[in-house]
């Protein structure tokens, strides 16, 4: 979910809005806005923030003093019931939240014995009522019920409060679920990332897990639950504008693609030196030692980040040998995992927010565990987490389906093992400079990639109406099949399955007939020539073959009924380049079967609640 507030001198209706765009990307099953001015005003509408926007035309909208939500439905149905902000039964605060409250159940039960009623399925609604209840017992403020009630909450929670009868004051609260503050001049912005608050300042206060602040335009003040000031902490932002627009292009997703030549450069930069044959990761250098000499790596992350983190198996066991394992960190979390001390946590995450990521790695760092962050976004919560880091510097990704940020993050990990390898002594000198050149050219080969686009465009239009496809690659290209796989079932909704090449003959053999694409990622490696007895297998069963195949293939290009040509890379270099074109095709379907490929149905981008 999203949230945005403001308080200040401005109407704050237009304000709050734009932020929900810029927000809507955390989630678009529904949106609503609290406006405090001669009273409490709330909106609310299922669908994307446009259907509010014509939900509230001819409206009083006026008021200094706003919240905003865009939600990701947890509890209850996307609805306008559902949606937020949800209203104290007496009337007097609106509250928007984003998290889970666990413990709804048994508050909600209390709530009804005394009386109370609930409008809608959500835990939000049991909240603000919770909070109402605490106010009226104890005679006390806002602020003092607020801090009594999570005090009694188990689970994770951004939130904002506003009442009827402060037009000045937004309240919030945070654990688990980020917020950030703009300060302007005379004015405050809080929202649950940056990018609804960079046009207005760069001046900019994470609040910390356990802390409440009250926020009025001329004053913030922080305090933890214990009712104690905290200093506030400004950071600047180093972020543009042009970083969060469309820039020309139909989509976010589409920009993102064509930035990867930039994001792959800028991942590089002043860690990558081809010309003097190194590598230097400073976020890791005070580490490195103990990372070359741990027994063991495991790797926590969800989503695409996880397909990175198994790209990232194959390379360090390659290059560092160093034993990895990769874990979805929403299993990590619940099982009883052995961790010793000194083992290497490496938490991949585009976001730095993932609550399943997050809980994880706490977890392990109990253990005595040392976390090493690959995160994109400076300054979240697992960044911060970590004891150790390299950032991916792809930039703001808004695309809800992840592509400049996953490639940043195979950057990352590449080097991250050419350090460690070279560290070790596992890596020889020759092919450590090779790899060095080899990263330093990924950039231009994904821009000579980037020119396929048209052709990708038209391969598209010939599979678009598949109900099913199968993406098949061995070793490195694996985790990259996987991936191809996600994407195209993300944003198209074609069923789609990932599988190594090999293990296709336990299963997923039975679904091949003539109409079924299967997408090789079949680039010149050591695999290579048993991908082509793979492919065979599904030729003889008639499958429809698209090989993403290296410049030279002369087999290949028999076997398929498409291929699309990469220019050649060393085998731990080529999965950089082979899922540029999955990444294409993905969108063009999309986009062709008409499909919103920016906010996909029921995904969001951050995903904040377990
Ligand atoms: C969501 C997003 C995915 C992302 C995953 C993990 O599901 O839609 O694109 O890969 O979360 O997110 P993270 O921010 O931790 O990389």
């Amino acid at each position: 979910c999203g949230i945005v507030g403001y308080t200040g001198h401005r109407q704050a209706y237009p304000i709050v809005v734009k932020g929900l765009k810029r927000l809507e990307y955390r989630g678009y099953d529904s949106a609503g806005i609290a406006l405090v001015h001669d009273g409490l005003h709330v909106y609310k509408k299922q669908g994307k923030v446009s259907n509010l926007e014509e939900a509230v035309l001819g409206k009083n909208l006026d008021g200094h003093i706003g919240i905003g939500h865009t939600r990701w439905a947890t509890h209850g149905e996307p609805s306008d019931r559902n949606a937020h902000p949800h209203t104290s039964q007496n009337g007097e605060f609106a509250i928007i939240h984003n998290g889970i409250i666990e413990n709804y159940a048994s508050i909600k039960a209390e709530l009804t014995t005394k009386g109370y009623s609930f409008k809608s399925d959500t835990d939000t609604e049991v909240l603000v009522n919770f909070i109402q209840d605490i106010k009226i017992n104890n005679a006390c403020t806002l602020e003092e019920a607020l801090r009594i009630a999570l005090r009694r909450v188990v689970g994770a929670y951004c939130i904002l409060l506003v009442a009827k009868d402060d037009p000045e004051t937004i309240i919030a609260a945070r654990k688990g679920s980020p917020l950030v503050i703009g300060i302007g001049k005379g004015e405050h912005f809080l929202a649950s990332d940056a990018s609804p608050i960079i046009e207005y300042t760069k001046e900019v206060v994470y609040v910390n897990d356990y802390e409440i602040a009250i926020v009025r335009p001329d004053e913030l003040i922080l305090k933890n639950l214990g009712n104690e000031k905290q200093t506030p902490f400004i950071t600047k932002l180093d972020m543009e504008m042009a970083a969060i627009e469309k820039g020309g292009y139909d989509h976010f997703m589409l920009k993102e693609i064509f930035e990867q030549p930039q994001t792959i450069f800028d991942c590089l930069r002043g860690r990558l030196d081809a010309e003097q044959g190194h590598v230097v990761l400073s976020g890791i250098q005070k580490y490195a030692t103990q990372i070359s000499e741990a027994h063991r790596i495991i790797i926590i992350a969800c989503g695409t980040s996880w397909h990175a983190g198994l790209l990232a198996e194959y390379i360090i066991e390659e290059l560092c040998r160093i034993p990895v394992e990769v874990e979805y960190a929403s299993e990590f979390r619940y099982r009883n995992p052995i961790v010793h001390k000194g083992d290497v946590i490496m938490a991949i995450s585009q976001s730095g927010e993932t609550a399943d990521t997050l809980v994880a790695i706490e977890k392990a760092k109990e253990q005595g565990a040392i976390i090493l962050g690959i995160v994109n976004v400076v300054g979240s919560s697992i960044a911060r987490l970590s004891h150790t880091g390299v950032y991916t510097h792809a930039g703001p990704e808004i695309g809800v389906a992840s592509t400049k940020a996953f490639t940043a993050q195979l950057a990352v990990i590449m080097m991250i093992a050419l350090v460690i390898g070279k560290e070790k002594g596992t890596l020889s000198h020759d092919k450590y400079l090779q790899l060095i050149r080899e990263l330093a050219e990924v950039p231009e080969k994904v821009k000579l990639i980037l020119q396929q686009n048209d052709s990708i465009k038209a391969l598209a239009e010939k599979y678009k109406d598949a109900t099913d496809a199968l993406y098949l690659g061995r070793g490195y290209n694996f985790p990259i099949a996987l991936e191809g796989a996600l994407k195209l079932k993300e944003i198209s909704y074609i069923h789609a399955e990932g599988y190594p090449a090999a293990e296709m003959k336990h299963g997923p053999i039975a679904l091949v007939t003539e109409t079924l694409p299967v997408v090789f990622v079949a680039t010149k490696d050591s695999y290579h020539e048993k991908v082509i007895s793979n492919m065979q297998e599904i030729k003889a069963r008639k499958g429809k073959i698209i090989a993403i195949i290296t410049e030279g293939d002369l087999v290949s290009p028999t076997l398929a009924d498409d291929v699309v040509i990469l220019p050649p890379a060393d085998e731990i270099i080529a999965p950089l380049l082979s899922t540029i074109p999955m990444q294409l095709l993905a969108y063009h379907i999309g986009v062709a079967k008409g499909y919103d490929v920016d906010k996909p149905r029921n995904l969001a981008k951050s995903v904040t609640v377990e």
